[in-house]
């Protein structure tokens, strides 16, 4: 983060563009998951904290049903847009990105207006809105949730609509999901729109009951570190919508609702029962993940609750190792990241999001921070790789006004 990435900038590029004060600056932020990848869209637990990184939208009402849309950090000037007029790609729910940043604060918009919550003053729905981002894009943390909460969270004040974070939060998945045709699930919405300072969000995927999980980790001389690696493998939009796919036929053909009703106790028995049904090895392992996945979550939980951070170091190499062998949706340079830092002394690490590129976190005493990130850094040069990013991730608050 930049000094100056701040209200009082954004204000001022609002002002740049289009020539009239904003009525607010929103902010929404980044987030990596602590452990339960790949687990939201079966029902299942995730953990994820919100990075000190935001985007911020300057916003003004407008009562013609025109959406004027400008990023800071986009080519190509303002996006104008009839809110009327908004309607989804045809087949874009099934995986085709319609591409451009537009597209999801417009989706947002969209969203709004199919669920009928224009009305009143908001009935044409328009406005200004002018973003500023400190969310690295590609790199797995969210950068797209910021983007859409910042402009949820915003219009939610602006027309008055008094909707709660989470009622948000789905409708900016609807937005992702059906606008932009990106299958997500619902975890880094929710992260953006709910997360509190100093702890993790501890989250039931299935009926949104959610705990905020104190995470001090500076009490416990411990930094999280973010490692971006910087890649980003194009085979990943595809493969997540064939993961997803994956998980829900093995749901059917073990007549659950979603894997997450499968209990780790009966894990065995269900993945006999696949194997017996006829189902893929490939289809096993998806399952094992998720199952295993879930468990991890849970005693992750149990491991905080009890005040000790320190030991969640194993489960999360564990959970990257399932990512990288059951689920296959990690990456050479991410299996680095997590073997370097390990070796050189981390308590644990794991890559964080969807995969196939992006990030890895990695939990580590303060006092390693510095030999781990170098052991990182070189075995990423000794590779051949581009050097990563690394940051510390500051568990920080959820979308709010500034
Ligand atoms: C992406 C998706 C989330 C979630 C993660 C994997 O970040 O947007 O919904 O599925 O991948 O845990």
């Amino acid at each position: 983060m930049t000094d100056e990435h701040g209200p009082e900038q954004a204000a001022a590029g609002f002002r740049e563009v289009y020539g009239a004060e904003p009525a607010g600056v929103w902010a929404a932020p980044g987030r990596v998951n602590l452990i339960g990848e790949h687990t939201d869209y079966n029902d299942g637990f995730v953990m994820p904290l919100a990075l000190p990184h935001t985007c911020l939208a300057a916003a003004a009402p407008r009562t013609d049903g025109v959406l004027r849309l400008h990023s800071a950090g986009a080519p190509g000037g303002v996006v104008e847009l009839r809110v009327a007029e908004l309607a989804p790609v045809a087949g874009a729910a099934t995986g085709g990105d319609r591409g451009g940043w537009a597209a999801y604060p417009a989706g947002v918009v969209w969203a709004l207006r199919e669920a009928g919550l224009l009305a009143g003053a908001a009935a044409a729905g328009g406005a200004d809105l002018h973003y500023e981002s400190t969310v690295p894009t590609g790199a797995g943390l969210s950068s797209s949730a910021a983007l859409e909460v910042a402009t949820a969270t915003a219009l939610n004040e602006l027309y008055g609509l008094g909707l709660d974070p989470q009622r948000l939060a789905r409708l900016c998945q609807r937005a992702e999901n059906v606008f932009v045709g990106v299958p997500c699930g619902i975890m880094d919405q929710m992260a953006s729109a709910c997360c509190t300072e100093g702890h993790a969000l501890f989250l039931d995927t299935r009926d949104l009951t959610q705990r905020q999980v104190p995470f001090d980790l500076a009490a416990r001389g411990l930094r999280l570190l973010v490692v971006d690696t910087r890649v980003k493998h194009a085979l990943g939009d595809g493969a997540y919508a064939g993961r997803r796919a994956a998980c829900e036929s093995a749901a059917r053909t073990l007549q659950v609702r979603a894997l997450r009703d499968v209990p780790i106790e009966e894990l065995d028995a269900a993945l006999a029962r696949l194997a017996r049904a006829g189902a893929d090895e490939t289809v096993v392992r998806r399952v094992r993940h998720v199952v295993t996945e879930d468990h991890r979550v849970e005693q992750v939980i149990g491991r905080l609750d009890a005040g000790d951070i320190r030991s969640i170091g194993p489960l999360l190499t564990a959970g990257h190792a399932s990512c990288r062998d059951d689920f296959e949706v990690s990456c050479a340079e991410l299996d680095l990241v997590v073997e370097s830092a390990n070796e050189a002394g981390a308590l644990g690490a794991r890559m964080t999001g969807g995969g196939f590129g992006g990030s890895a976190i990695v939990l580590v005493a303060e006092a390693d921070a510095e030999a781990v990130s170098k052991a990182v850094t070189e075995a990423f040069g000794g590779a051949g790789h581009r050097a990563p990013r690394i940051f510390p991730a500051v568990p920080s608050a959820g979308a709010r006004r500034l």
